[in-house]
């Protein structure tokens, strides 16, 4: 195991009824609070009457700021800046998935940017270091509506740039909110296809360090990562099955809380190639960050087992540790899994055709590659290797 430094200061509040601690949370902090959510809240507009009611019981004034995408645009956020300044807030409040949360996590840190433009915030390039990431941001307080990106209790926001439809992050420590209030309550009306989706990102995450974060001794991180695996596949289906089953739905919760909040690739290397992959296929074809993952996945073993040798290793491991058979026939049968629930596996879903795959390629490079003009995994990822991924996901 490597090195590593560890900090999380993020409080979390997790069990059922807890959004019910959300006036008193939120009044800790300020009293003119930004409530920021999806552009559409027709679906949870209880839960956000209640928020209203709640925070009005704590004396705190609330302004509602609904003006996040499913993959927010930094536009959106600089929208919520301008909203924030006007009503002088003094704490922000995130609803929703990842975008909405990442979301509040820009404008947050945007209200206390200055007059600099928010894109400067943002890593849009890893050979040339523009990029100034925010020092403080107004605090934050996460209620996590789908189990997902582990927004709530982690440093990183993913917007898109709309001008360009590049998507990348901003990994900054004034990101971490100061509280999570996690009830499984908030996800019981998600939709089918987001619960699945949200589910695979959340694997996604454990797989990145698992796949591609280094070959040094990593038998507490493998057996962290594949419980978090086998939790994940276990209770998917009974979510499915029973939408109101408020354990497995909480189970679900914490599983994308610990799956990106450091504890499970702390000692790994942080790399995140399939997912840098996955923001271009969002950026340019709309797709959904959960369904981009599941048909990268699936051609990332397979990319592997034709790599073969040490490349192969951890693969084989997680084909073995998750699914007891061999490299391809695990794949074969994770992406019949994922399919199973309705989400698509194959980027040609999206609209991709192989007549894409090069510039596709060539936007992974000019975004996430380093230096040395190799995508950051264990092993490194060339240009060729990232067409190849992407046709072996056509
Ligand atoms: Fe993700």
């Amino acid at each position: 195991m490597n090195s590593f430094e560890y900090y999380n200061p993020v409080r979390v509040v997790f069990g059922e009824q807890t959004l019910n601690r959300v006036g008193e949370t939120v009044a800790a902090y300020g009293k003119q609070a930004l409530l920021v959510s999806y552009r559409n809240v027709s679906f949870m507009t209880k839960t956000i009457d209640r928020i209203h009611n709640l925070l009005e019981r704590s004396g705190v004034s609330c302004v509602d700021c609904f003006v996040a995408s499913a993959n927010p645009l930094i536009e959106e956020a600089r929208e919520g800046i301008e909203l924030g300044k006007k009503h002088g807030v003094d704490v922000v409040i995130g609803l929703g998935g990842g975008s909405a949360m990442d979301c509040a996590k820009a404008i947050s840190a945007g209200l206390l940017y200055g007059e600099q433009d928010i894109r400067n915030m943002f890593v849009f390039s890893h050979t040339e270091v523009k990029h100034i990431p925010p020092v403080k941001a107004l605090p934050m307080v996460m209620i996590p509506t789908l189990p997902a990106t582990g927004s709530e209790m982690n440093l990183c926001a993913v917007l898109t740039d709309g001008s360009t439809r590049r998507k990348s992050y901003i990994w900054a420590e004034c990101l971490y909110p100061q509280v999570a209030i996690i009830d499984p309550e908030m996800t019981v009306s998600l939709p089918p296809y987001q619960t699945a989706c949200g589910a695979i990102d959340t694997i996604a995450h454990v797989a990145e360090a698992y796949f591609n974060g280094n070959d040094s001794n990593l038998i507490l991180q493998d057996k962290m990562e594949e419980g978090v695996i086998r939790s994940v596949m276990e209770t998917l289906p009974v979510v499915m099955e029973n939408p109101n089953d408020l354990q497995a739905r909480g189970v679900m919760l914490w599983a994308a809380s610990i799956a990106l909040n450091g504890w499970v690739n702390s000692g790994t290397m942080i790399f995140t190639p399939m997912h840098q992959l996955g923001h271009v296929l969002s950026a340019r074809f709309g797709a959904t960050h959960g369904a981009t993952l599941a048909c990268l996945m699936p051609a990332w073993m397979r990319f592997r087992a034709a790599q073969g040798g040490e490349a192969a290793r951890r693969c084989e491991q997680f084909a073995r540790k998750i699914f007891d058979c061999p490299l391809l026939e695990a794949a074969d049968k994770f992406e019949a899994w994922m399919r199973s629930f309705g989400v698509q596996t194959r980027i040609s879903e999206f609209g991709v055709t192989k007549d894409d795959v090069a510039a596709l390629a060539e936007q992974v490079r000019e975004i996430s590659f380093n230096g040395d003009d190799v995508l950051g995994s264990y092993p490194a990822i060339t240009l060729e290797d990232v067409k190849t991924v992407y046709t072996l996901a056509l």
